[in-house]
């Protein structure tokens, strides 16, 4: 199956979830388990949440892959730091060559991570790491960005 149409059908089973009565943090989590479950690839799915007492720093959010020592990360460290602070989306094709980079597991190859926003507002960030090199392109931009959209309403 070609990625548009695993993305399309990813994202009618999220619509169909979002109608569930379940708590909205569950709700995030069945986003990161979907994603898991229906994406090649995609080996640690989570999100950071942006901290309402220090906007400046994100605290972990429901996730699913292996646990993590970042629980907490200022802006501008990391990744997912960077693209807090950018406001954009950032892919790391090779996450040896970055430099600016908080290692969670030595089989993560490469990284996407993709901000949320409310109201113009940044609420959070979708963080995707792969076991595989140059796993991320922009069409999973494209759809990952529908997904953030969808969640930031749990947010
Ligand atoms: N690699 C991220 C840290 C979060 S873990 O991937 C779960 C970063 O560099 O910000």
């Amino acid at each position: 199956m070609d990625k548009g149409k695993m993305f399309e059908t990813l994202i009618e089973k999220v619509e169909a979830m979002l109608k569930s009565e379940e708590p909205n943090r569950k709700k995030l989590k069945v986003i990161c388990r979907l994603l898991k479950n229906n994406i090649p690839g995609y080996d640690w799915i989570g999100f950071y949440l942006v901290d309402p007492n220090n906007e400046r720093e994100l605290i972990i959010g429901p996730y699913v892959g292996e646990p993590t020592e970042h629980v907490r990360i200022p802006f501008g460290q990391g990744v997912c730091g960077r693209a807090a602070d950018l406001g954009e989306t950032v892919i790391v094709s090779d996450v040896s060559k970055e430099d600016n980079y908080l290692a969670c597991s030595t089989k993560v190859k490469s990284e996407i991570v993709l901000p949320i926003f409310k109201k113009g507002k940044l609420i959070g960030e979708l963080d995707i790491d792969s076991h595989q090199q140059s796993a991320f392109d922009d069409a999973d931009k494209k759809y990952l960005l529908k997904i953030c959209e969808l969640a930031s309403e749990l947010i």
